[in-house]
């Protein structure tokens, strides 16, 4: 039975248990960059509000899709890209990448591909659904990191050609040095995803899971706090609404992770 507590009265126990704590290990999903201006995919407005992930969220449904239909792919790039442009980590990020410096905590583990994680500071990322600034040869396996700039460079190039189609779009984007197809290495709808076993590891080395900003319904991911939970971690949601993961959760915090992670920062350090 999780206990639920009010976001302005983080209890003494809870700041006690980070402080004390020799390994958190932090779970995030989108609600984390939320406050970074990208919206989240589930709640109202979000990206699967205004595309369907059938469509757009696996790899035959989008290869059908820009072979048929190339101005609604054109439109998801679009709008996907405009709000990822701009991010920056917030202050949840950047809570989470203090806690790291203050040595309570060493993994991060995120089903986010915006790397704010890591430009907050986060030094071990396991990025379970991979990263939008690295691509990966889909013939060798080669991958290769971006930087934004990079990135955006060519997507731009890509998106604001007279003509978008299957065609153009094979023809533009980058090739391996063994000459394959270099695509964005991100995870769809299934296909693998990507270190779970270091994850695995890794959660059930935490004594302390902190879940942020995730609606803990898209597997294998969501295994990661039950895996943590078995091994004897704590697990402490922050998140405005409660998840899937009811059961398992010793605390919820409930509110936004770039208020909430901050004030358990500024507790932390009071202490320490
Ligand atoms: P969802 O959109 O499913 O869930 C977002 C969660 O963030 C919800 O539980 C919200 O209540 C919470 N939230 C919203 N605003 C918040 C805020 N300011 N602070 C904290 N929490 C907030 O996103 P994910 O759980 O990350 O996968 O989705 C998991 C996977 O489903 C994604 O990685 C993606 C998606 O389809 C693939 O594309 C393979």
């Amino acid at each position: 039975m999780h206990k639920r507590i009010i976001k302005d009265r983080i209890p003494q126990e809870l700041i006690d248990t980070i402080v004390t704590s020799h390994n958190i290990v932090v779970f995030s999903g989108a609600g984390i960059s939320a406050e970074s201006g990208i919206p989240t995919f589930r709640d109202k407005g979000g990206l699967w509000d205004k595309f369907n992930p059938e469509e757009v969220g696996t790899p035959g449904g989008l290869l059908s899709l820009v072979m048929n239909h190339p101005e609604r792919v054109l439109a998801f790039l679009k709008e996907s890209f405009e709000t990822m442009r701009n991010a920056i980590p917030n202050e949840g990020h950047i809570a989470v990448s203090e806690l790291e410096k203050l040595e309570l905590l060493k993994t991060v583990i995120t089903q986010n591909v915006d790397n704010l994680h890591t430009e907050a500071g986060n030094t071990n990322v396991i990025e379970l659904h991979g990263n939008l600034y690295r691509f990966r040869c889909i013939r060798c396996g080669r991958k290769e990191k971006y930087s934004k700039k990079q990135f955006f460079e060519l997507a731009d190039n890509i998106l604001s050609q007279d003509e978008f189609n299957f065609e153009k779009l094979l023809s533009s984007i980058p090739r391996c040095t063994c000459g394959g197809i270099m695509r964005i290495d991100v995870v769809l709808f299934g296909e693998p995803v990507q270190d779970m076993d270091l994850a695995y590891a890794e959660a059930s080395r935490a004594d302390v899971m902190l879940v942020v900003g995730t609606s803990g319904v898209v597997y294998p991911a969501a295994s990661i706090p039950v895996v943590a939970k078995r091994a004897g971690a704590k697990i402490i949601e922050i998140n405005p609404t409660i998840s899937g993961f009811g059961d398992i959760i010793d605390w919820w915090i409930e509110g936004k992770s770039a208020i909430v992670l901050k004030q358990i920062l500024d507790e932390v350090k009071r202490v320490i």
